[in-house]
C-alpha cells in the first residue's frame, strides 16, 4: 500500500481528497495547521470513512517540522494543498502570501526530497492563465502575468516545481490547475467552510439562501458575453479528488510521460453567474435574492478548460452535473445550519 501525504488536508479540497484516496486504496498522512480551518472536515471525513486517520498538526513553513514528518512516515507521494487562498487578502498583506505559501513549498520539496519521495503534486490554478481571449485554455497556452500576489505565488510554485524537477535526479512533479472548485460530498460531513463573508460564489449563494447574508451581488452583467455576466468553469469537488487520484497513481505508477506535468481540471463547459444561480434555484427549489452590482475588480470575463489531455492522459473526467453539484452545496449549508 502506497502512502500519501496530503499537506493541507483538512481543507476545503485536502478533505475530499482524502476521501478518495483512502477509498482508493492509499494510506493517507493528513497534516495541517488548521490556521485557516477548523476540524470540521477533518472528523467528516473520518465519519465517511468510518476509522480514524492519522492527523499531524504541522506548519509546514517550520522546515524542522516539515523534514520530521517526511522522517517519521515512508511517504511515496505528497500533495500539496497547505496555503493562503484570499485573492483580496493577497493584495493587501503580499508578504504573508509570499511568505507562507512559497516557503511552505520550499520546505515540503526539500523534505520530500532529503527522504527519498519523488513524487510531488501540486494544486495550482486557473488563475495562472489570466484574461485571454483563446478559449477554451489549453495546458499549453501561455500564462499572463499574474494579477494578485496569490496568483503569482501559484505561478512561482509551478516555476519551482519544475525547476526541482529539472534539477534533481528522480524528483517528478504534477501541478492540476483548478478551475472554480464547487459543491460538497454527497454524504454532506464535509464541504467548503470559508472562514467570514465568503469571497466565492456559491458559498455566498448558500450562505444567502439560508438566511446568514443578506442578498447576493452579482458582479457585473455588461460583460461581452451571452446573459452579460462573467463565464467560469465550475468543477464539482469530488469530480476534482477523483482527478488527483488519478494523477498519483500516474506518479507512483511510473507512467508520466514528462518528469513535470501540467493538467487542466475542469468540465470544459462555460457556465455565467446567471445560469448558476437560476440553476441553483431551480434545483433546490428556492428564490435567491440578488442584486446586480458593480464588476468586480481584477475578474476576467470568461475562463474556461480544454479537458483533453486530461482525459486522455490521466483517464478523467469530470461526471457530476451542475445540478447534482449545486444540490450538495446546498445540503451541506443546511446540514451546517442543523437544517
Ligand atoms: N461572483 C459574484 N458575486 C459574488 C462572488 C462572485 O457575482 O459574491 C462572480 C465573480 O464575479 C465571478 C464568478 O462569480 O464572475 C466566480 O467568482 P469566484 O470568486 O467564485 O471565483 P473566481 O473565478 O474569481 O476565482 C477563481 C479561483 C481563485 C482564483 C481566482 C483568480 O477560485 O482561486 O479565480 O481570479 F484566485
Amino acid at each position: 500500500m502506497k502512502t500519501v501525504l496530503v499537506s493541507g488536508g483538512a481543507g476545503y479540497i485536502g478533505s475530499h481528497v482524502t476521501v478518495e484516496l483512502v477509498q482508493s486504496g492509499y494510506n493517507v498522512v493528513v497534516a495541517d495547521n488548521f490556521s485557516n480551518c477548523d476540524r470540521t472536515c477533518f472528523e467528516g471525513v473520518q465519519k465517511i470513512l468510518g476509522r480514524e486517520l492519522p492527523l499531524e498538526v504541522v506548519d509546514f513553513c517550520d522546515a524542522a517540522a516539515s523534514d520530521a514528518l517526511f522522517a517519521k512516515y515512508h511517504i511515496d507521494a505528497v500533495i500539496h494543498f497547505a496555503a493562503f487562498k484570499a485573492v483580496g487578502e493577497s493584495v493587501a498583506d503580499p508578504l504573508k502570501y509570499y511568505g507562507n505559501n512559497l516557503e511552505s513549498f520550499v520546505n515540503v520539496i526539500s523534505a520530500a526530497r532529503a527522504h527519498g519521495c519523488n513524487n510531488i503534486l501540486f494544486s495550482s490554478s486557473a488563475t495562472v492563465y489570466g484574461e485571454t481571449d483563446k478559449l477554451p485554455v489549453t495546458e499549453q497556452s501561455e500564462r499572463q502575468p499574474a494579477t494578485s500576489p496569490y496568483g503569482n505565488t501559484k505561478q512561482i510554485c509551478e516555476d519551482i516545481l519544475r525547476d526541482c524537477v529539472k534539477a534533481y535526479e528522480g524528483i517528478h512533479g504534477i501541478a492540476l490547475r483548478y478551475f472554480n472548485p464547487i459543491g460538497a460530498h454527497p454524504s454532506a460531513l464535509i464541504g467548503e467552510l470559508p472562514r467570514g463573508v465568503p469571497a466565492n460564489l456559491v458559498p455566498y449563494i448558500t450562505q444567502t439562501a439560508i438566511g446568514k447574508r443578506e442578498c447576493l451581488s452579482i458582479f457585473g452583467n455588461d460583460y461581452p458575453t451571452p446573459d452579460g455576466t462573467c463565464l467560469r468553469d465550475y468543477i464539482d469537488i469530488v469530480d476534482l479528488a477523483k482527478a488527483h487520484v488519478a494523477a498519483v497513481t500516474r506518479m507512483v505508477d511510473g507512467r508520466m510521460k514528462l518528469d513535470y506535468e501540467i493538467f487542466n481540471v475542469g468540465t470544459g463547459k462555460p457556465v455565467s453567474v446567471m445560469e448558476l444561480v437560476t440553476t441553483f434555484e431551480k434545483v433546490n427549489n428556492l428564490k435567491l435574492n440578488y442584486r446586480i452590482a458593480p464588476r468586480r475588480p481584477g475578474d476576467v470575463t470568461a475562463i474556461w478548460a480544454d479537458t483533453a489531455v486530461g482525459e486522455k492522459e490521466l483517464g478523467w473526467k469530470a461526471t457530476r452535473t451542475l445540478d447534482e453539484t449545486l444540490a450538495s452545496a446546498w445540503a451541506w449549508e443546511k446540514k451546517l445550519a442543523g437544517k
